[in-house]
């Protein structure tokens, strides 16, 4: 299949001499992915000051960080950071506040992106397929949970932190014994969704904002031998094998990218984000989640699906702040 070419190297309009602070970090699970992002975009920016109007651009970790002291030391904010605290629209609604203009979704986008059972709600009220579910209370006991889990769903589940990402404390459980390990260790997480386990090939699509646009990038699979595409298979690259555009009919393509739209408007998201699919041998292709603040490494997989549209990495990045200009001037 060859690569769709969407790709524009026109130079957005932007302010000129603007600071520019990549923020990244925080204390969230995902802080590594994060680095990556920051340093990665960080760099890419750098490389363009010429062509962007003359920038500075500084990195800055939210560990620690004097949010008061930003509005006098930046104009605008990439956001690279990953997780709580960073994905969740708490530091979207610090910079509203301090009236500082950010890429990518605003307050309540990253708020419901960042819950996986409220995008999965949002989901079904649109006739998204997405993974039948359930959401243990926290205070019921591990019995009544996995009683809930196994006559709703059988056995095995598929378990995961509901305000989580990078594969991080989620698995394969096949019994109540698996299912408490599972929520055993990832005690640090405060929710967890269970899963129907479904057995698949992970598939990704990007959204974009391009002059305005909003596109769809490239359909971006992954093939691993592992269980499933765990935190090794995304971090090795050695246990994964990725294809991007997907080898896929046109057909499917095509509803695919119609699907991550759609779930990039359900969720209210703005500019950029990355759709997650399973696609299922049956047919059935369900949504698992939406990534609002998606990694932005250079090899990560929006990077990839850009690449395969055309696009460098240097446009990429500078589409994804761009869209912090093109945000709706009051986005709850
Ligand atoms: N219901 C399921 N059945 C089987 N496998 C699943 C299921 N849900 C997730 N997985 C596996 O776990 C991987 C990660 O799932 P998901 O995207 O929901 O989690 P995440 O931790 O938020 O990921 P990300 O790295 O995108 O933040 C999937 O690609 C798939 O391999
Ligand atoms: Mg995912």
């Amino acid at each position: 299949m060859t690569a769709t070419l969407i790709g524009t190297s026109a130079t957005p309009e932007l302010p000129k001499d603007l600071r520019i602070g990549v923020i990244y970090g925080g204390d969230s699970p995902e802080r590594p992915g994060s680095v990556a992002s920051a340093e990665a975009a960080a760099k890419s920016l750098s490389r363009q000051a010429d062509i962007l109007g003359n920038l500075s651009v500084e990195l800055i970790d939210l560990r620690g960080l004097d949010l008061t002291a930003l509005r006098s030391r930046i104009d605008v904010a990439l956001l690279a950071c990953h997780g709580l605290g960073g994905e969740d629209g708490k530091i979207q609604g610090t910079l509203d506040t301090l009236g500082i203009p950010y890429t990518g979704s605003g307050v309540q986008a990253s708020a419901i992106g960042m819950d996986k059972d409220r995008v999965k709600q949002i989901l079904l009220a649109q006739t998204i397929d997405t993974p039948r579910w359930v959401t243990p209370h926290p205070s019921h006991s591990m019995e009544t949970t996995a009683s809930t889990a196994h006559l709703t769903l059988g056995w095995p589940v598929f378990v995961k932190p509901a305000a989580g990402g990078g594969s991080l404390a989620a698995g394969i459980a096949n019994d109540e014994e698996e299912l408490a390990g599972l929520l055993r260790t990832g005690s640090q997480y405060e929710r967890f969704i269970i899963e129907e386990y479904l057995e698949g090939t992970p598939a990704t699509v990007g959204v974009l904002e391009i002059g305005g646009q909003l596109t769809p990038l490239p359909v971006h699979t992954a093939f691993t031998d592992r269980q499933f595409y765990d935190y090794e298979a995304k971090h090795n690259p050695g246990e994964r094998r990725e294809v991007c555009p997907a080898d896929l009919p046109g057909m499917v393509t095509t509803m695919l990218q119609q699907t991550a739209l759609r779930v990039h408007r359900a969720v209210g998201a703005h500019g950029v984000s990355r759709v997650d699919f399973l696609l299922h041998p049956s047919g059935r292709r369900p949504v698992l989640e939406i990534n609002t603040v998606p990694g932005l490494s250079e090899r990560g997989n929006l990077a990839t699906a850009a690449g395969a549209a055309g696009l460098s990495y240097d446009d990429l990045i500078r589409h994804v702040l761009m869209t912090a200009f093109t945000k709706a001037s009051y986005v709850p």
